[in-house]
């Protein structure tokens, strides 16, 4: 059977087909996210901003593990991202110490590391992308001297204490504060949650002194509300409520600010896009920076509400002009299909002329062997 030229022909038409399919782009790049947590919005937004940005890189594939906020859960993720020998790691870690050995241990096994958000205590890594904690406290330290006359109590209701964006918010604003002999600080943890921070003021002994509310986010901050609106409802309406990430949906943020919930947030961008195209700069081997320093605004009643009218419009643009895209890479896709099968049906029917001449031309060979034979 082997040696039968039908069968050599069979094979090479089999070969031809394959070779000529159409096939997908394949996927070169393996992105490793470890993500400290997913729960919140803010988190959900880093990681669908990462989605939107890679659709313009078919070859990036992201692998995105949450660590539930627990720092053994996220350096075992680490570990297998290293294990897998992923082409690039993006980090935004639950606490400091603890993550950053194995944060350096990526690093140094050669795999390119994109610190996001919350930093690492340590240079070993490719890149670092997010805004300035410190100035954000700062900031909002200045902000509360600017309103305050005479004796004030201020709650500062912190995210996780381990982690940098909450010991860089807090210093920020205690350098700020310190200068006003007339401020008063009381500390409680949240957790970077609004449940915890809501629950944390309920247990609180007092809160008739407490004339602002500072939280690391703006989540604590709703949470630090409602609190005090279930304690004693009169009081609500004479407390500040300040807080951090200024998000436009979920209501919480520019949201919170237009409709009077908050006083005053923080705009806290997510980073996301940004580190997927610093990734893709990196791993094409293009010029890329050991820092992307991301830009930050004050959202208060003034702008709330054209921010958050102006922010819905550029995101449904932002939304049209990539679904235009989506529909023009289609389209693209489509005619180039279209011409490979042209292309494959010619070459194809091409193949089947030449089979079966062939099959003519060995049948007539075999045909004479036969009969020589029979004349012997
Ligand atoms: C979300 C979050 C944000 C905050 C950021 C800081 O998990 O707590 O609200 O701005 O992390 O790292």
């Amino acid at each position: 059977m082997k040696g039968n030229p039908l069968y050599i022909l069979l094979w090479l038409f089999l070969i031809l087909c394959f070779a000529c399919s159409p096939g997908k782009k394949e996927k070169k790049y393996v992105i490793g996210v470890s993500q400290c947590s997913m729960t919140d919005i803010w988190r959900q937004s880093m990681i669908r901003d990462m989605e939107v940005e890679a659709l313009n890189h078919p070859e990036i594939e992201l692998v995105v593990m949450d660590a539930s906020q627990d720092n053994d859960t996220q350096i075992s993720q680490i570990k297998g991202f290293i294990k897998k020998k992923v082409d690039l790691l993006i980090i935004s870690s639950n606490e400091t110490e603890p993550v950053t050995p194995v944060a350096v241990e990526a690093y140094s096994a050669g795999i390119p590391t994109i610190i996001l958000d919350r930093k690492i205590n340590s240079d070993e890594y490719t890149t670092y992308i997010g805004a300035d904690n410190y100035e954000i406290g700062r900031s909002i330290g200045m902000y509360i001297s600017s309103l305050i006359k005479g004796e004030t109590t201020i709650l500062e209701i912190w995210g996780r204490r381990g982690s940098s964006s909450a010991t860089e918010r807090h210093q920020g604003f205690v350098d700020a504060m310190s200068i006003d002999p007339n401020v008063k600080i009381r500390e409680l943890d949240g957790y970077w949650y609004r449940k915890n921070a809501y629950e944390e003021v309920l247990k609180l002994d007092s809160i008739e002194d407490v004339d602002i509310v500072f939280a690391h986010n703006d989540m604590m901050a709703l949470g630090a509300r409602e609190a005090i609106e279930e304690r004693d409802s009169s009081l609500v309406g004479h407390v500040e409520f300040i807080g951090v990430d200024g998000l436009l949906g979920g209501g919480l943020g520019v949201e919170a600010v237009a409709q009077g919930k908050l006083d005053a947030s923080f705009y806290y961008p997510t980073g996301g896009g940004v580190a997927i195209k610093v990734a893709w700069q990196i791993l094409s081997g293009q010029a890329y920076t050991k820092k992307y320093a991301l830009s930050t605004a004050m959202i208060d009643k003034t702008n709330a509400g054209t921010l958050y009218i102006n922010r819905k419009v550029r995101q449904k643009n932002h939304l049209l002009n990539e679904r235009n895209r989506l529909v023009q890479q289609q389209k693209e896709e489509l005619s180039v299909a279209n011409q490979r099968i042209e292309q494959v049906t010619t070459q194809k029917l091409q193949f089947f002329t030449n089979v079966s001449h062939e099959i003519k031309t060995v049948s007539y060979t075999h045909l004479r062997a036969h009969e020589t034979v029979l004349d012997l």
